[in-house]
This record gives C-alpha cells, structure tokens and sequence, in this order.
C-alpha cells in the first residue's frame, strides 16, 4: 500500500546488504511511497553484487563509500548533490564489531578492533552528518535517521562492544541534533530496533535467544525489518517534521515492559 509520503524527497539509504537487510526494505518502502535515492554500501560489500537487484528494483543509482572515509563520503555527497540537487533524507543502517566478529569476549578486547567497530559503527554517523554540514547538503525540513538497539541502555551479554558503540551512536544523534535544528531545521533521530534476522543481528553470540525472549517479552511482539522501514518512512516524512534527538523504540512495547506472564510463569 502507499500514500505517496515521500513524493518528491531525494536521499541516501546506506547499509542495503541483502534482501534481510533492514535498509533493503527500507528503500523498497521509501520507493513505493515515491523516494528517489542513492544506494551506498562499502566497496567491498558491493563487490559481492546482490545489490544490483535492489538497484533495479528501485530505479536507483549505487554509489560506494567506505562510511569511515571522508574521502568516500565527500565523493558521494558531491555525486547525490549533482544527481538531485539538495537532500530531504539520510539513512545510516551500518554497524560492525570486529570483536564481536572474531569472537572476542568484552573482557578481553581488542582495541584495535574496538576502534575499527567504534569508527564504523559510531563515528561513521558523525563523519556523515559532518559532509553533509560542510557541503549544505540537506534541504530545511530534512530528515536524518540511524539504526540502534537498546543493549545502548541495558546489559545483553555477547553484544560486547557494540553496546558501547551503540551508546556513542546515540550520544552523536543528541548533540549534533542540536546543531542541525538550531542552524539548518533538519532532524536526527535514532530507531531502536528488536533483534531482528540479519547478517549484523546473526552475528551476535546469543542472538536467537534475544530474538525469541523479546518475542516473549514484547506486548505486540518484535517489530521486523519491514516495521521499521514503515517506521522510517514515517521518520522521513513531512508528518514528523519537529521529533529530533530522540532514540525513538520500534520494539512492540519490550523497552517498557519488566516481565510478560509468559516468561514468569515459567519460573513458578
Ligand atoms: P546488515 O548486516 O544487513 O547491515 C549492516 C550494514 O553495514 C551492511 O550493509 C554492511 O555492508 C554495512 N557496513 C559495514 N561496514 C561498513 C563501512 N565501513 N562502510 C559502509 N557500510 C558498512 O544488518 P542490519 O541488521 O540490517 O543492520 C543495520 C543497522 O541496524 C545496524 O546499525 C545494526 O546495528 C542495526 N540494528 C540491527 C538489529 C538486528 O537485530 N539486526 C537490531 C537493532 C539495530
């Protein structure tokens, strides 16, 4: 179904890997309800060339860019801007930890991965935002979006150092937020998301069993990736245009519940 929420608005959607991706339903939903987009992932992500069928799908243009790299990105935005002119939305869909990856325990980190996930998962949102700033790349009433998860707020062994690096994430959206509405009348949020079955989400040690004790914890249950594109499409339309600096849940209710009857009745 579309409403035509997005007539008109130009953006880029980061982070589309394969079809479980939530930025690949993402730019699928922001196509239907009438976005025009470029599609951007890492050059070695790009290598493996699934995202051609998204491309096609979406009338859209690939354009790489290693997220940590500013060189990439200042060459994107430049190509965005001469494609579409100004921009009413971005999506960062990227996250990695190297430790989390190589199976290292949060008590035995490696700091060189940590600050190769801290730069890609964190800094990288920073990085994009500063491009965007530097080149006046949003129009007035733009619309920027990350994706967390609330292991930024509360404990979930074997997320390791990506909870550190989704609570920098979220420190990011709050303070260059500010700047953003004070200067340039654009948004930034965060959309907390449930666990959700992708490639990132898979690779977390645990992972199934957050997937279905959420599922059990959580009133309407976990939200998908297809929710969270509506959710993002939403974000990026002109219904949200003063909701900024948020961490905004799209978890069926999880982050406010302290226990369902399902799982206490199983301690009885
Ligand atoms: P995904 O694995 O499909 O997407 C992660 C993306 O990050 C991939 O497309 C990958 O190529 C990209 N990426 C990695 N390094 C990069 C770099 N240097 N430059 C540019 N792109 C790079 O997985 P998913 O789940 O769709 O992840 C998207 C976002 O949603 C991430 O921020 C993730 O942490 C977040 N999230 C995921 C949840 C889950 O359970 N899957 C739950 C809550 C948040």
């Amino acid at each position: 179904m579309s409403y035509g929420l997005l007539k008109g608005k130009k953006g880029i959607i980061f982070g589309a890997l394969d079809e479980h991706s939530i930025a690949w339903k993402t730019a699928q939903r922001c196509y239907e309800e009438g976005a025009e987009f470029i599609l951007s992932n890492a050059p070695v992500a790009l290598r493996m060339g699934t995202l051609n069928k998204l491309a096609a799908e979406t009338d859209s243009e690939i354009i790489g860019a290693d997220a940590t790299s500013m060189e990439d990105l200042s060459n994107l935005f430049d190509a965005a801007m001469k494609k579409f002119g100004k921009l009413d939305f971005i999506l960062h869909s990227i996250g990695m930890s190297v430790n989390v990856r190589k199976g290292k325990h949060y008590t035995d980190l490696d700091y060189s991965y940590l600050t190769k996930g801290w730069d890609i998962s964190a800094v990288s949102f920073h990085k994009v935002m500063k491009v965007a700033w530097d080149k006046d790349a949003m129009n007035d009433w733009g619309s920027i979006l990350a994706l967390t998860y609330i292991a930024a707020q509360r404990v979930f062994p074997g997320y390791s150092d990506m909870a550190d690096n989704k609570a920098y994430l979220e420190s990011i959206t709050r303070n260059f937020g500010y700047y953003w509405g004070k200067e340039k009348n654009v948004r930034v949020n965060t959309i907390s998301q449930s666990p959700t079955q992708t490639t990132a989400g898979q690779g977390v040690e645990g992972f199934q069993g957050f997937f279905k004790f959420a599922e059990e914890m959580s009133p309407l249950g976990n939200a998908s990736a297809e929710d969270c594109a509506n959710y993002v499409v939403m974000m990026f339309s002109d219904m949200t245009r003063r909701i900024t600096m948020q961490n905004l849940f799209n978890d069926g209710g999880y982050s406010n519940t302290g226990i369902s009857e399902e799982i206490s009745k199983r301690f009885i």
